[in-house]
């Protein structure tokens, strides 16, 4: 497994649409490997297979402070969206900023595994606001152009 370059925010990849994975082959499992690679190594919680510059539907999340909780999300699709959470959000694709996004508090995703296993996943909270941010990037979406009043500094030694 490797460490992949994160695309950041002016290359055009990120903002284009992604296509479907109909099978997973060997290319498609080492690029699920170095996706978790490349996340932990920057300490992010979500990457997105366009942030590697792939345009496929494949995201991989791990929101637990112990990085013990990988999800796989291909081919993934919200469910179901309720109640709100107003709160601070930060991309690997766009370096030393945050912004104030409001997104639903609760999500509901139908997706794939790494072994085409149609899976649920639910999430509430910080999980919640992952799924959402890391499936607008499936679409070219980046939370930028969510974030209210604009962005700020991050402080690097705060920066998750
Ligand atoms: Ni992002």
């Amino acid at each position: 497994m490797a460490i992949r370059k994160i695309r950041t925010i002016g290359d055009e990849i990120l903002t284009h649409n992604t296509k479907p994975v109909k099978i997973i082959t060997p290319r498609i499992s080492i690029l699920i490997g170095d996706m978790f690679d490349t996340m932990y190594e920057a300490c992010g919680v979500g990457l997105a297979a366009p942030q590697v510059g792939v345009l496929k539907q494949i995201v991989v999340i791990d929101v637990t402070e112990e990085r013990n909780n990988p999800l796989v999300l291909i081919n993934p699709e919200i469910l179901e969206l309720s109640g709100e959470q107003t709160g601070q959000e930060a991309c690997l694709s766009v370096p030393g900023k945050s912004g104030i996004v409001t997104r639903a508090d609760y999500a509901k995703v139908k997706a794939y595994n790494e072994h085409m296993e149609e899976i649920i996943i639910e999430g509430e909270g910080l999980l919640a606001r992952a799924l959402q941010h890391e499936i607008d990037h499936l679409s070219g979406i980046l939370y930028v152009s969510k974030a209210e009043g604009g962005l700020t500094d991050v402080n690097p030694d705060e920066e998750e």
